[in-house]
């Protein structure tokens, strides 16, 4: 709840937040998919509500959302790209927080497949979106990417800060049970371009979504 009399550090600021793994049809019944709840992205929204922005929530979960914001459902990486691309320059920071897959089918059915023997499937790259915009950037805006890795975390992610031209990267290892994915709780470590690596130890996604939004309004005030 947005309290009175509380510090509202983003007020005045437009917050672009996405979330949720996106889905990628193969036809009507079936899709390919990246293992995603949307609670962190989710919790990053509610935050940033609480801190006073206008949120907008473009996301590929069934979630709900609390506080008074814009939520746009969004299912394919193309749907996702389309949302963000057309409201972003409007915007004072972006988080991508969504698991958007890296592909999709190279052709959807309009018609559920009949099964068979064998199915093979041709998939292509999808936009990358964090991307896209760190090479549409102005220099007010703040861009932040997460990174889900299984090894050489700081490696990827410092080629992720640098390659997408984000200003902070959120780190988390998801080989490590009991954090990430589908969990309430996570572990992360900040990557930004003028401070060390911030480890921010296991807590509630709400808490690590705060400690985000905190460090966007040093960014962007
Ligand atoms: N991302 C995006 N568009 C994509 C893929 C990823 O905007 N098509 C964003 C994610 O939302 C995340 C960041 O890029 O904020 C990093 O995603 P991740 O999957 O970790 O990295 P990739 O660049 O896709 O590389 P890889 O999966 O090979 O590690
Ligand atoms: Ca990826």
């Amino acid at each position: 709840i947005r309290e009175k009399g509380r510090a509202l550090p983003l007020k005045g600021k437009s917050v672009i937040v996405t979330a949720g793994g996106t889905k990628e049809r193969i036809d009507p019944v079936r899709f390919i998919s990246n293992d995603s709840s949307g609670k962190m992205g989710h919790a990053v929204a509610e935050a940033a509500w609480e801190k006073g922005a206008e949120v907008t929530l473009i996301t590929a979960s069934p979630l709900a959302v609390s506080g008074n914001i814009t939520v746009i459902r969004v299912e394919s990486a193309d749907e996702m790209h389309e949302a963000v691309s057309s409201r972003f320059d409007s915007s004072d920071a972006l988080i991508m927080a969504a698991a958007v897959s890296d592909y999709s089918p190279e052709t959807t059915h309009t018609r559920k497949m009949k099964k068979r023997d064998k199915l093979t499937l041709t998939l292509k790259k999808n936009p990358d979106i964090l991307k896209e915009m760190g090479k549409r950037k102005q220099t007010r805006q703040c861009l932040v990417g997460f990174a889900a890795e299984t090894d050489k975390i700081e490696e990827y992610a410092k080629k992720k800060l640098e390659e997408k031209n984000a200003d902070l990267i959120v780190a988390n290892d998801v080989g490590k049970k009991d954090r990430g994915f589908n969990v309430d709780k996570n572990e992360v470590i900040f990557f930004s371009h003028h401070e060390e690596p911030q480890t921010i130890n296991l807590k509630a996604k709400k808490d690590i979504a705060e400690d985000i939004v905190d460090w966007i309004s040093n960014f962007i005030n």
